[in-house]
Formats: C-alpha cells, sequence, structure tokens
C-alpha cells in the first residue's frame, strides 16, 4: 500500500549542502504536506544533501556531470520512470535547457535568494548590499525557459541593516527560505 496515499511525487535537484531539501524532506513528513518526496538528484555525486536522502530513507541518484545533455537525458528517464509529478530545484546550480523543460513537461518550481525580479543569477547577497538595500529576501518561482522569470509563488523579506554584510546577510536569508519552500509547494499544488 502507498505510504503517503494522495500525495503528489516530488523529485528534487540539487548541486551540494542540501538544507533546504532538509526543511522540504521534514516538511513532508508532516499531516498538512501535499507531497511526499519520491527521489534526489543531483549533478554532484559527492553533494551533502544526497546524505540526507539516504538517511531519510529516499532515493538518490548522484550523476556524474559530463555535460548538460547527458545530466539531462539521465534525470528525464529517472523521472519519468518513477511517475513523479513536480520537479522542485533546491540550491540546484545549473541551468535547466528549455528542451528538458518541455520533456519534463510537468511544473517545476526554484527557490531563488533574492526578491525577484531584483538580482537574478548569482551573488545576490552581494549585489544587495553593494545598492544599500533595505530589504533582502527569497523567492519561489516557477522555472521557465528564461532565468529565475517564471511566475513568482511566494516571497518572503528581510531586513537589511547597515550592519549586516553579505555572509550574514546569506544567512538570514537561507533561514526564510527553509521557512517558505514547503509551504509555497503546498500553496502550489493546492492550486493545481
Ligand atoms: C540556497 O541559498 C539557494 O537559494 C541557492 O543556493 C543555496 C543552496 O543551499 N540557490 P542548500 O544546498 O539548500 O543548503
Amino acid at each position: 500500500m502507498e505510504k503517503y496515499p494522495g500525495k503528489k511525487n516530488i523529485a528534487v535537484l540539487i548541486s551540494g549542502r542540501g538544507s533546504n531539501l532538509k526543511s522540504l524532506i521534514k516538511y513532508s513528513k508532516e499531516k498538512k504536506s501535499l507531497f511526499k518526496i519520491l527521489l534526489v538528484i543531483s549533478n554532484n555525486v559527492d553533494a551533502e544533501g544526497l546524505k540526507y536522502a539516504s538517511k531519510y530513507k529516499i532515493k538518490n541518484y548522484g550523476i556524474k556531470y559530463k555535460n548538460k545533455l547527458n545530466f539531462e537525458n539521465q534525470s528525464l528517464k529517472i523521472l519519468k520512470k518513477n511517475n513523479v509529478d513536480m520537479l522542485c530545484l533546491a540550491g540546484f546550480m545549473k541551468i535547466l535547457s528549455g528542451n528538458f523543460i518541455k520533456k519534463f513537461s510537468k511544473p517545476i518550481l526554484n527557490i531563488h535568494p533574492s526578491l525577484l525580479p531584483k538580482y537574478k543569477g548569482l551573488n545576490t547577497h552581494e549585489r544587495a548590499i553593494k545598492n544599500k538595500d533595505k530589504f533582502a529576501g527569497a523567492t519561489i518561482h516557477e522555472v521557465t525557459q528564461k532565468l529565475d522569470s517564471g511566475k513568482v509563488i511566494l516571497q518572503k523579506k528581510v531586513r537589511i541593516f547597515k550592519s549586516d554584510n553579505s555572509r550574514n546577510l546569506k544567512k538570514k536569508v537561507l533561514k526564510i527560505e527553509h521557512k517558505i519552500y514547503a509551504k509555497a509547494i503546498n500553496m502550489f499544488l493546492a492550486n493545481l
């Protein structure tokens, strides 16, 4: 019998530490969660996050990254074989091709450490500090072919103080990331 009947099957793509993955796993075990994490894929065979997945007995695949096409084809095979309903990128540091997005043909969400549309791409905290912004934050958005530009599902702000630097701002934003990602997935699934 299915362990979590009625819940959507989610796959998570990671590249490293996996602290967001950890918070998603935790939430997915709660009754209110509309999803279960079926499997985890990483483009980095040494990703710490793969160890969390194993610890929680979640199927996980470290794919040795040769090139985008090879990685994406291997991932697609795994996703299709396992009937994954949705893909969530959590600290996944590669850009998915339009071809992958089309072929997967199911929703893909991403977490980005800025208040999009501000600061797409990398070094978001450094840029916010340099521009003397009053707020930073995190955004959960749909993944489309245009980088960090899909529909925003949920966003949360954090105040930047004069005493902040990019290192501690990163920590503050990460705390928020851990709070909102699972919530955003639930919101998204509730509205499907
Ligand atoms: C997070 O800040 C995420 O927003 C960014 O990379 C970081 C990954 O952290 N894209 P973790 O692997 O989830 O700990």
